[in-house]
């Protein structure tokens, strides 16, 4: 077992690299104090490459994601550390027309609530060739072409009569069906990377699975990267190259898919994976006891401590850093690991 230290986002020098995000942190403003909800996050997406970001509800997910687009109320977080490099480039330092650029021509993002994401005064159609419009890709076309490459979105999303739900307003369509063109709205136009947030919500199991195979075929087919989010370990085994998981704030364990599941090390991961239902029978799961913690006051140590079944004393004192058990497979865990007193560091 060979033991690597130090940052998973400085060891590799791929040039191949799209997103690179290096050492993020993202605090929330609240009135008992910041909530530091995204704790030191370092991960890349290579160019067509599939990555999942698995992980509970409320480990800072979204937020890491909202960070990329800078869709965050900047009066309303602190930003202590990191860089978002795209293409090599910081996007926190890039200023707001830039910022547009990568929204409107470079990144897409599948919001987990499609209601939100859409427009209740304007038509399916309307937001839809506003953005073939503004995405400066398509210059010589004109309403005609514009409105044939939006049913073809549509189309591609599996809804049949493209053209009754382009004179339709989101309100006259069904929550999978808005699910579905918001899939539709971030893949109308060619982006490099697609962050696909939770996409399945609110589709039935026969489309949730439709929907991703679509996804993966879309973006393996035309090159492109995709991150996909998702609470299910099951998801990602079928969708994704990569894995990444996150615990409150920190990604725990990153390993090619295969590799992950041959050999998962981290105590939550595997308590993850002992959640996935299974259709034979067994009982109830034993699951993953307790909360993520309070991210006002999370403690210095390892934020899975409480919940962990093999916490040791060292656990709570002490935060495990993220480190390379075996080639590609980064794991942050005590039990991989000697503190760091005994590793004689200060
Ligand atoms: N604007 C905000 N102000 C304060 N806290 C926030 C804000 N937005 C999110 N949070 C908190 O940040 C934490 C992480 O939220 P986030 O939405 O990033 O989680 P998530 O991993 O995407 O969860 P889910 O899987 O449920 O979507 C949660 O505790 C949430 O309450
Ligand atoms: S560092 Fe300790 S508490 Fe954290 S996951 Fe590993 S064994 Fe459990
Ligand atoms: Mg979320």
């Amino acid at each position: 077992m060979t033991i690597t230290n130090g940052n998973l986002a400085e060891k590799s020098s791929d040039t191949s690299r799209l997103l690179d995000i290096r050492g993020l942190k993202v605090w929330y403003k609240t009135y008992r104090g910041n909530a530091q909800v995204v704790d030191g996050v370092d991960m890349y997406v290579n160019q067509a490459e599939k990555i999942g970001l698995v992980g509970e509800s409320g480990c800072g997910k979204t937020t890491t994601m909202k960070m990329i687009l800078q869709l965050l109320n900047p009066s309303q977080i602190v930003v202590p550390e990191g860089e978002i490099l795209f293409q090599g480039r910081d996007i926190r330092k890039m200023n707001e027309k830039e910022i547009m650029e990568i929204r409107r021509s470079y990144v897409s993002m599948i919001s987990q609530a499609p209601m939100a994401a859409l427009n209740p005064v304007f038509s399916i159609g309307k937001q839809m060739e506003d953005i073939v419009r503004y995405s400066g890709q398509f210059p010589k076309a004109g309403r005609k072409e514009i409105r044939e490459i939006c049913a073809q979105a549509v189309n591609d999303v599996m809804i049949p009569d493209a053209s009754r739900i382009l004179d339709s307003f989101p309100h006259q369509l069904s929550g999978g069906m808005r699910q579905r063109i918001c899939i539709a709205m971030s893949l109308v136009t060619p982006r490099q990377l697609l962050i696909a947030d939770e996409p399945g919500t609110a589709l039935d199991v026969t489309i949730q699975d439709q929907i991703h195979r679509l996804l993966r075929e879309l973006v393996e087919k035309k090159g492109r990267s995709l991150i996909m989010i998702t609470h299910s370990l099951g998801v990602a085994r079928e969708l994704v190259d990569r894995i990444y998981i996150m615990y409150a704030g920190n990604i725990v364990e990153t390993a090619e898919t295969k590799s992950l599941f041959a050999s998962p090390l981290h105590p939550y991961t595997n308590g993850l994976i002992q959640c996935v239902p299974r259709l034979s029978g067994g009982g109830i799961s034993a699951g993953i006891y307790g909360y993520v913690p309070d991210y006002v006051n999370p403690g210095i140590g390892c934020r899975f401590c409480s919940r962990c079944p093999d916490a040791k004393a060292i656990c709570a004192k002490e935060k495990p850093k993220l480190r390379q058990i075996k080639p590609g497979h980064w794991v942050a865990c005590f039990k991989y690991e000697a503190p760091s007193a005994e590793r004689g560091e200060q």
